[in-house]
């Protein structure tokens, strides 16, 4: 089937920006299915690091088409300045990129809500990037959004600004004190991303179909990570959206009997930013290390991310929700300095032990890690490009990864260059 999905097994951040830049090569069109600008993914080639957002991770392969499809929520504002930061890279979009008709739009308001629930004590913090992601999705399930296509028309998008305007106003005042600029600077900087966005806005689904039929290969790209999915991540400190695989379909307008590979990013240990449980975290001076070896500050926020044992509880709960048979293995270099490493297998609560994902908050707070340990292989895997150039306790650690988390592994990254891969075999 020429359609694969490449998804984040952990809380986002697992390298999925590198590994589609990589597998961009193999495929017609790369396209994103969910999120929006709380997305960071890093690609590193000549030298030189790229962040992206919003646009797909195959943006810097020339020929390649790239879709943000129905299922992200985009920010304007952010849109077009990852537009200005591409052009000033040389990347021309004309052609190259499509936005959904059906994809909602990240509005000002949405962000003085996100910040507004986030600061204080209040409410409780999930420890958002601040983007306005949660509240868009809310006005989208709400049947409240305010989508790509109704900028089409500025009668029709004054009508929905206004309607939205009013109510969002009175709330925003009451449960935070913020006062909204007036509406017209409103409708006046929406108007302004109008040409933009009708220019490069089209039915995607239908292109999608299309393009199927007619023989294309599709990558989709997911944004966040499985445990961060508004349905099967650690709940409520989730994001607002479907990250797993499932939500290609609907994110996109994929029918579901037309995927046929998802492959899973995943790196060699766990990392977390925000709030919520985390069962594997290392408190101590080992998470501190890992940070710096591993450089975890975020692509977004640049907040320091969470840092902890590699969990096989959370990759086999990936590999069931995502239906993945095959991962992408990164950031293996970041382990060269330790001396022993620890993988969990389960977690101890309650006199039980837990070797299934729990939903429970209290079982994933409270929880003692079930851990085997390996020995580190102290010497430099940075950049090894064959699998049997690893030092051998690096190969038993990455059998024993693929062992316990029951997938195997089609690729293992060993720094962020381009070139710093062991290609095992091919996406499609
Ligand atoms: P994403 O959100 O999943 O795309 O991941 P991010 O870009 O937020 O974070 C991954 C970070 O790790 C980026 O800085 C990458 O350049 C870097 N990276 C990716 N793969 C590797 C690797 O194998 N080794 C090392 N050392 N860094 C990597
Ligand atoms: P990529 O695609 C890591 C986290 C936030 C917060 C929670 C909800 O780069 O892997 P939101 O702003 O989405 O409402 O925040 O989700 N989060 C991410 N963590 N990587 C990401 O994206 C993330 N996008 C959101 O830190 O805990
Ligand atoms: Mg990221």
């Amino acid at each position: 089937m020429p359609i694969a999905v490449v998804v984040g097994m952990q809380w986002g951040d697992e390298g999925k920006g590198k590994i589609i830049d990589l597998f961009a090569e193999e495929a017609d069109i790369v396209a994103r299915y969910q999120g929006g600008h709380n997305a960071g993914h890093t690609i590193c080639f000549d030298g030189q690091e790229h962040v992206l957002h919003l646009i797909p991770s195959g943006i810097f392969h020339a020929g390649k088409l790239c879709i943000i499809g129905n299922g992200v929520v985009i920010d304007p504002r952010a849109l077009m300045e990852e537009m200005q930061m591409l052009g000033a890279a040389g990347i021309a979009l004309d052609g190259r990129l499509v936005l959904s008709d059906r994809a909602h739009i990240i509005l000002p308001y949405h962000g003085t809500s996100d910040k507004g629930r986030e600061s204080g004590d209040r409410f409780r913090r999930i420890g958002t990037t601040g983007r306005g992601i949660g509240p868009s999705y809310s006005d989208k399930i709400a049947r409240l959004g305010v989508r790509a296509a109704d900028y089409e028309d500025e009668d029709r998008l004054r009508e929905v600004l206004f309607a939205n305007y009013e109510e969002k106003k009175q709330i925003l005042k009451l449960l935070y004190g913020k006062d909204l600029p007036p509406f017209d600077a409103l409708l006046e900087e929406q108007l302004g991303y109008r040409e933009t966005i009708c220019r490069f806005m089209a039915d995607t689904g239908s292109l999608i179909r299309k393009e199927i039929a007619a023989g294309k290969k599709i990558l989709c790209e997911g944004a966040q990570g499985t445990m961060l999915d508004v349905d099967h991540g650690t709940y409520p400190f989730v994001t607002s959206s479907s990250s797993s695989a499932g939500g290609a379909c609907t994110g996109l307008g994929i029918p579901p009997s037309q995927v046929g590979r998802v492959v899973g990013v995943i790196k060699a240990y766990t990392t977390r930013v925000g709030e919520g449980p985390f069962p594997t975290e290392l408190k101590c001076g080992f998470g501190e290390q890992l940070r710096a070896e591993g450089h975890e500050f975020g692509a977004t926020t640049g907040r320091p991310r969470r840092c902890g044992w590699f969990d096989a509880v959370v990759a086999r709960y990936g590999n069931a929700i995502n239906g993945t048979r095959a991962l992408a293995l990164t950031k293996i270099d970041v382990l060269d300095k330790f001396e022993t490493l620890k993988v969990c297998t389960g977690y101890k609560h309650g006199g039980k032990v837990y070797e299934e994902m729990p939903a429970s908050l209290k079982v994933l707070e409270n929880c003692e890690p079930v851990y085997r340990e390996y020995p580190g292989w102290k010497e430099s895997t940075v950049g090894v490009d064959a699998y049997d150039k690893l030092p051998g306790n690096a190969r038993r650690y990455i059998e024993e990864l693929s062992r316990l988390s029951g997938a195997e592994f089609t690729l293992i990254s060993t720094g962020p260059e381009r070139g710093h891969t062991i290609r095992l075999s091919g996406l499609f």
